[in-house]
């Protein structure tokens, strides 16, 4: 699988890491973050446009973003049309995101999981399949609201 990766600076170390076990895993991993800890300066909403516009062009099947606590950078990537990102500090909640919410970006925190736990994470997230069915019409419904701001049948 081709895997895009992005990070802020909180998240250098934890991408390095995370980058190298998909690696080891046999994935193809393209890198779009900071690899210097000491830019401080930089601004995660661009690592997750990064890796959501990868992702929604069809350039990566999947990927994975980290900043301190893998909000900011899932809120910029959620933003990009098609981007289904979730923030996870545990393997149950991501497993279930691909499975019932079809998530095509995977988002944590290197200020609030350690890389066992990361790990843990990305692997529950990567082997877990999109069930279908039920879940594809509530797929379907948050894209409504994405493409039109709108849920007809609400309105
Ligand atoms: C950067 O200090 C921090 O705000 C950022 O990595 C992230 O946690 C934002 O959500």
């Amino acid at each position: 699988m081709i895997i895009a990766i992005g990070n802020d600076h909180a998240g250098v170390e934890m991408k390095q890491q995370i980058a190298a076990y998909l690696r080891e895993m046999g994935h193809e991993v393209i890198n779009t973050g900071n690899d210097d800890p000491a830019d401080r300066g930089d601004d995660y909403p661009v690592y997750g446009y990064r890796v959501g516009r990868l992702v929604a062009d069809g350039k990566a099947e999947r990927g994975i973003c980290i900043c301190g606590t893998g909000v900011g950078i899932s809120l910029a990537a959620n933003k990009i049309p098609g981007i289904r990102a979730c923030v996870c500090s545990e393997p149950y909640t991501a497993q279930l995101s691909a499975r019932h919410n079809r998530t095509n970006v995977l988002c944590f925190g290197a200020r609030v999981v350690g890389i066992e736990l990361a790990k843990m994470i990305v692997k529950e997230w990567l082997e877990a399949r999109f069930e279908g069915e039920r879940h594809q019409r509530r797929i379907d419904m948050i894209t409504e609201i994405e493409k039109t701001g709108r849920l007809a049948s609400e309105d």
